[in-house]
């Protein structure tokens, strides 16, 4: 793949909420997260865990944990994207709490662009209540759930989204570097 391909697959990705019918095969989730395992973490730890939720009930409770958001309970299958604290802070101490949370989102992140790869969509869902998530996963205290990622079959919009130019973002040397 070139640059100009690199850009363009970049650029074609975005977030999907309708889905068709059609299930994820376990091929299919196994690959996703093949590729998210090759994503870098702090020390090589890879302090992150997921969750594959498939079942339309705890589905249904994941989405009302997401504040009644449909696509959670419409997507053939969820990933919830967790960060593993006692991997990483038995290792950096609190350092390793922030080094979590980085690792589970890079994974995240790749597991996405994996997905689009396969053209399988994809919506990442951050806006949840984690104590209902801890509960419905029956994740351990020492797990933090970062992200859910919400795959399916179907449809890009026709529009993308915009961005704000680069100069928004872009800094040189330091923060004020034009006053
Ligand atoms: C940290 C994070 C949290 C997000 N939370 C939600 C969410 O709760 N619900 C949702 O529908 N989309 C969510 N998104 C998706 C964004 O809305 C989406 O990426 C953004 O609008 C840009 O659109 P695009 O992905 O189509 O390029 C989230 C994305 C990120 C990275």
């Amino acid at each position: 793949m070139d640059s100009s391909e690199f850009h363009g697959f970049l650029n074609t990705r975005c977030s999907v909420r309708d889905y068709s019918k059609e299930e994820i095969g376990d091929d299919e989730i196994a690959y996703l997260l093949d590729c998210a395992t090759t994503a870098p973490s702090a020390g090589n730890l890879e302090a992150w865990d997921v969750v594959l939720v498939r079942d339309s009930g705890r589905k249904e409770a994941l989405s009302d944990a997401a504040l009644g958001q449909p696509q959670v309970m419409n997507a053939p299958a969820v990933f919830v994207v967790c960060a593993n604290y006692v991997r990483s802070m038995s290792r950096y101490g609190e350092r390793g709490i922030l080094y979590a949370v980085q690792d589970a989102t890079i994974a995240c992140t790749y597991l996405m662009l994996a997905a689009h790869a396969v053209q399988i969509r994809s919506c990442w869902v951050g806006a949840f209540d984690e104590e209902e998530v801890k509960e419905i996963l029956s994740l351990p205290p020492h797990i933090r759930p970062v992200a859910m990622l919400c795959v399916g079959k179907g449809r890009l919009p026709s529009n993308l989204t915009e961005r704000m130019p680069v100069s928004e973002h872009f800094h040189t040397e330091e923060w004020y570097h034009d006053a």
